[in-house]
């Protein structure tokens, strides 16, 4: 469903993406990982179309976004649920209107928004929290906000950009089951993290960059790597 082929992304002299290629399947859970200043952001932010790379393609369902016109770009954004490290909530606004914003911009009919706001506070677990606002609640719950406010457009991916580099550990792990139990209900999701208790614990695909560059990926297709193995078996 999402494919990037050799893309590279420079700032400056910094190469922050170099000749990165992956693929991610429908229904996948992979983490991108990496120390601060890998590249994990840049990637994150290319597959939103906020960066364009420098060279390189971004395969979306068979659509190269790389080559979307500027008009396409909210198409291309409503197949993508985002959330990340700061939650990003409107401060001013309740958990139920900070949700409605993310179907206003994405132009569902006002009847379908209650609804689909329920649907998606009940999955999160703030039925009875609707109505309050984003001051009297503790991080991991406005980040489940956040979450709520992604999947409510019933994206294609949901992106993650260090989603708990801004909680403690227990709370940490609740949100992490939270986005197990969605990932297990059908969405693919991406997630870009630096914490590695994290990554351990959940068992799923890891693509780990360094300096720009892919240096593992646990979820690669195995197929070719048999291979040479025999080759070389054969050679001696
Ligand atoms: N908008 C930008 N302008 C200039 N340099 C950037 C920008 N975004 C990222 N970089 C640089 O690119 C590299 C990768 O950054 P980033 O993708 O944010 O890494 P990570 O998310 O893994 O910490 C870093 O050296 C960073 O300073
Ligand atoms: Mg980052």
């Amino acid at each position: 469903m999402l494919k990037l082929e050799k893309v590279s992304k420079s700032f400056g002299d910094v190469k922050a993406v170099e000749d990165i290629t992956f693929e991610v399947e429908n229904g996948e859970f992979v983490f991108i990982t990496g120390a601060s200043g890998a590249g994990k952001t840049t990637v994150i932010k290319l597959i939103l179309r906020e960066y364009l790379p420098d060279t390189g393609q971004i395969i979306i369902d068979g659509e190269d976004i790389t080559k979307a016109k500027d008009k396409e770009i909210p198409k291309i954004r409503q197949q993508i649920g985002v959330v990340f490290q700061d939650f990003k909530v409107l401060s001013e606004r309740t958990l139920r209107e900070n949700i409605e914003v993310a179907l206003a911009v994405a132009k569902v009919p006002q009847n379908e928004w209650k609804e689909r706001v329920n649907h998606v506070l009940k999955l999160v677990g703030l039925m009875e929290r609707g109505n309050f606002f984003p001051s009297q609640l503790a991080g991991g719950e406005l980040q489940r906000t956040a979450l709520a406010r992604a999947l409510v457009i019933n994206p294609k991916v949901i992106l993650a950009d260090e989603p708990t580099g801004n909680l403690d550990w227990e709370t940490a792990d609740s949100i992490m089951d939270l986005f197990d139990k969605i990932n297990k209900e059908g969405k693919t999701i991406i997630m870009a993290t630096h914490h590695k208790g994290i990554i351990d614990k959940m068992k799923k695909r890891v693509i780990e960059i360094e300096k720009g560059k892919i240096v593992k990926d646990s979820g690669k297709k195995e197929s070719h790597k048999e291979k040479p193995k025999e080759e070389v078996a054969e050679e001696k």
